[in-house]
């Protein structure tokens, strides 16, 4: 039997305990023994809780109980948790997460720690959900040199975009019912200024390319300027408005952005709705392949924290250092002013002076002040908008 405890008892941990407790029957007969949750940590009283005997409310007990071999870190954020998380590690106690800020924080030190105590940090979870993502980069997709990855990352505000504009609700509404579905953030502005997509194409960059890549180095933007007229463009476009997060290996150089992006229908992306995820990889022996599924959400999460429990059931605890990267070498990633991409831009101005600024654009029919510009590098774009007197929008274009 393997005993292992809970950190954190919102959405995500009550979730862990749930599936452990209802699938325990299909958890033994394929890890070959017991699974028991022995302890559950929050600070919060559950005193109606059936399971109440299981809360506890201080980590060193976890820590100290040598029976504990895992541990499941559902507590979020990088203060509590990364302390926790290395009071486990340290403790000779297997630790999985769905706690992305931590893992794209913290992760290179979280290796190395749990390396030295020769226990497993994995961490599936921690992008797109439910959907199977780091195991498939890390396994099955090893023999390639990843040349990018794109993808919606964010439940919470591909929930909202589709709400909003496909059936017409309002920000505050939609995004009300994404926290009451369990989807959003404790604090949402994460999800809809991109922080949380952010933290996901860190790892997945840092991941495929063994370097970590610090958030800070990715720029990002949110979906709270998307306008209604912005949709409407990109429909006359066929296409669609997404939050992207994407890395891209040009000339050998990495750049990574979070951004609304102008999606077309002839991209597997397009018709990926609500709270799901996907994320389209591009290998170059393999080509592109998507991965799809219910990007956030109790079950959802649990599902893929649960299967990282039982792998390292499995594999007995012991540190893989394919679900690991190093500090940044070689100075791999690319200035993102040099980075260049298409434009869907809105704007007051003529089509005189557009064409003065911008020279050879597609205007988008029926819809006056829109175009769409040529490739341009980050910085020549920023210089033309400026030039033009400041825009309505611009919205990257997938290309
Ligand atoms: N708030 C996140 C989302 C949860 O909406 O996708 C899953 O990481």
């Amino acid at each position: 039997m393997t005993k292992m405890a809970i950190m954190g008892y919102g959405v995500v941990g009550g979730g862990v305990h749930d599936i452990v407790k209802k699938n325990a029957d299909t958890i033994r007969e394929k890890i070959g023994e017991e699974l028991e949750v022995k302890y559950i940590l929050d600070i919060r009283d559950f005193d109606n809780h059936p399971d109440k005997h299981l809360f506890v409310k201080d980590a060193d007990i976890i820590a100290n109980d040598s029976e504990v071999t895992l541990v499941t870190e559902a507590m979020g954020g990088a203060t509590f948790a990364y302390e926790y998380t290395k009071k486990m590690l340290m403790a000779g106690k297997s630790v999985v997460t769905s706690n992305k800020e931590l893992v794209s924080k913290k992760g290179t030190e979280l290796f190395r720690l749990a390396e030295e105590n020769g226990v497993s940090y994995m961490f599936e979870a921690s992008v797109g959900g439910g959907i199977p993502i780091i195991r498939p980069l890390v396994n099955c997709l090893a023999a390639n040199h990843i040349q990018s990855i794109y993808g919606i990352m964010n439940g919470t505000t591909n929930y909202i975009l589709t709400k909003m504009f496909k059936e017409n609700q309002s920000f505050e509404d939609a995004l009300s019912d994404a926290q009451k579905l369990g989807y959003a953030e404790a604090d949402p502005t994460a999800d809809v200024e991109g922080y949380d997509t952010m933290r996901k194409i860190s790892i997945l960059t840092s991941l495929a390319s063994g370097n970590e890549l610090d958030d800070d180095k990715i720029p990002r933007e949110g979906i709270t300027k998307i306008t209604a007229e912005d949709v409407a463009c990109a429909e006359s476009m066929n296409s669609g408005v997404k939050l992207i997060g994407y890395s891209k290996v040009e000339d050998g150089k990495i750049t990574a952005r979070v951004c609304p992006m102008i999606i077309p229908e002839d991209c597997p992306l397009y018709s990926v709705e609500d709270v799901f995820n996907a994320i389209l990889v591009n290998g170059d022996m393999v080509g592109d392949v998507m991965m799809y599924g219910r990007g956030a959400g109790k079950e959802a999460t649990a599902s893929a924290i649960v299967g990282d429990l039982m792998d390292v059931v499995r594999h007995k605890g012991k540190f893989d250092k394919n679900f690991s990267w190093e500090g940044e070498k070689n100075n791999v990633f690319f200035n993102p002013e040099d980075e260049e991409n298409v434009f869907f831009v809105r704007c007051d101005a003529s089509k005189d002076e557009v064409i003065k600024v911008f020279g050879n654009v597609e205007f988008t029919e029926g819809f006056e002040g829109a175009f769409v510009t040529e490739k341009m590098t980050e910085k020549a774009f920023s210089e033309k908008v400026e030039a033009l007197g400041g825009v309505l929008s611009k919205i990257r274009v997938y290309k």
